[in-house]
């Protein structure tokens, strides 16, 4: 497993999404309320830009008319036929069973554990206070 520094937290603030290359591999990184996921850019249906499509949340029902909206902008919506996943698991809500978006872990690492080499003078003191998002492919 190879660690892939991201970005400074700073840069993907909650409700943003970056997308990257990783590998050859096209991914989005996802900042839900100050927790951070990432997620393979191609539908595990037809293979559209999944992570394109719009953040919306789960509505569920228990009753007929009773209609509760939960997960609000933790589900992405396919903007080729409207699956929809979610973004924690890449759990599918159309056919569970069979597909599923390729989810990755994301973690945040304080910059003083990732930032090294060209940011260290020699001679002088150098400190990085920010956070850094990180994905372990
Ligand atoms: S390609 Fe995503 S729902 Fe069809």
């Amino acid at each position: 497993m190879v660690r892939h520094v991201i970005a400074p937290v700073e840069e993907l603030p909650p409700g943003t999404r970056k997308f990257l290359t990783i590998d050859e591999r096209p991914i989005a990184i996802f900042n839900i309320k100050g927790e951070f996921f990432g997620l393979l850019n191609r539908c595990p249906h037809q293979g559209a830009a999944l992570c394109e499509g719009p953040l919306i949340g789960l509505a569920q029902s228990s009753d007929p008319g009773e209609i509760e909206y939960t997960k609000l902008g933790e589900i992405i919506r396919c903007p080729w036929h409207g699956w929809e996943f979610d973004i924690r698991t890449g759990q599918s809500y159309c056919d569970p069973r069979r597909f599923r978006a390729r989810a990755y872990p994301v973690n945040v690492e304080p910059g003083s554990a990732v930032v090294k080499g060209p940011y260290v003078a020699e001679t002088l003191a150098v400190s990085v206070e920010s956070d850094y998002v990180v994905v372990d492919l």
